[in-house]
């Protein structure tokens, strides 16, 4: 959506705060032992009593308030009281949701408890080339170039992009145009970043693997090689100059 005035700014500012909160939380929450269910309803019980709805599940019926991958999942995992968190597990949780008609979406990668499988090299270039992307997206850059951005950064890290999955527009509802806010370069895509528009930026930096796969279950997307992936999202309001963070609040950068 484009920001137009008062009412929009305010609206996408509350409902910012509340997935970011939620999504900081639920970050604090996790422990070894807990299922992924339990993750789940806790951050369902913050969004409930903040007003907010789930936004996977009002739009996609999706089972779940919001997404929990682990390990080699890459996006859209299901909340799973199979799935139990392990010490040194790569968690991603991504949390999206709407308030009064504004939709807002964040999400982040994170190792659970001591990093015994050292994966955080991953997660700290994840967020590290989002926090780059981002403080080059400004009205009438071209989208492709933040693309080839966060491609080159990763390469530079030693890193993959994953290529079938992508930020988006969003404020009216979870998905809007712009719709290909890819990780790599584009060559066919022209369109430009505009000023006072909301977009979701998220990366998907990937140890091998450059595409997403069905796991069969209809929602969750795995690496077939078991690689790993390590998602940082931000909902931002973009200006002149450097970006609005609106879901600043769940601290992926601190
Ligand atoms: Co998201
Ligand atoms: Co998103």
């Amino acid at each position: 959506m484009s920001i137009s005035n008062e009412t929009e700014l305010l609206g996408m500012q509350r409902i910012s705060e509340v997935v970011g909160v939620t999504l900081r939380k639920m970050r604090d929450y996790a422990r070894p032992g807990m299922t992924t269910l339990e993750l789940d309803e806790y951050g369902g019980s913050l969004l409930t009593q903040y007003g907010a709805n789930s936004a996977p599940k009002l739009t996609y019926g999706f089972p779940g308030y919001t997404c929990i991958s682990v390990n080699h999942e890459v996006a859209h995992g299901i909340p799973s009281e199979k799935t139990m968190l392990q010490e040194g597990d790569l968690i991603n949780i991504d949390v999206s949701a709407e308030l009064d008609g504004f939709w807002s979406d964040n999400g982040g990668s994170f190792i659970l408890g001591n990093d015994i499988h050292q994966r955080a090299p991953l997660v700290n270039a994840s967020r590290a080339i989002l926090y780059k992307a981002i403080q080059h997206i400004k009205g009438g850059v071209k989208i492709a170039d933040i693309g080839k951005l966060i491609e080159t950064e990763a390469r530079k890290s030693g890193y993959r992009i994953i290529k079938n999955l992508a930020g988006h527009g969003i404020g009216r509802s979870l998905h809007e145009e712009p719709h290909d806010i890819l990780c790599y370069y584009d060559r066919e895509n022209k369109t430009r970043f505009r000023k006072n528009s909301v977009v979701a930026v998220e990366t998907f930096i990937s140890t091998k693997a450059y595409y997403a796969q069905d796991k069969g279950d209809g929602w969750t997307l795995v690496t077939r090689d078991k690689s790993l992936v390590a998602q940082h999202e931000h909902t931002i309001l973009i200006t002149d100059t450097s970006p609005v963070i609106l879901t600043a609040a769940n601290q992926i950068w601190n």
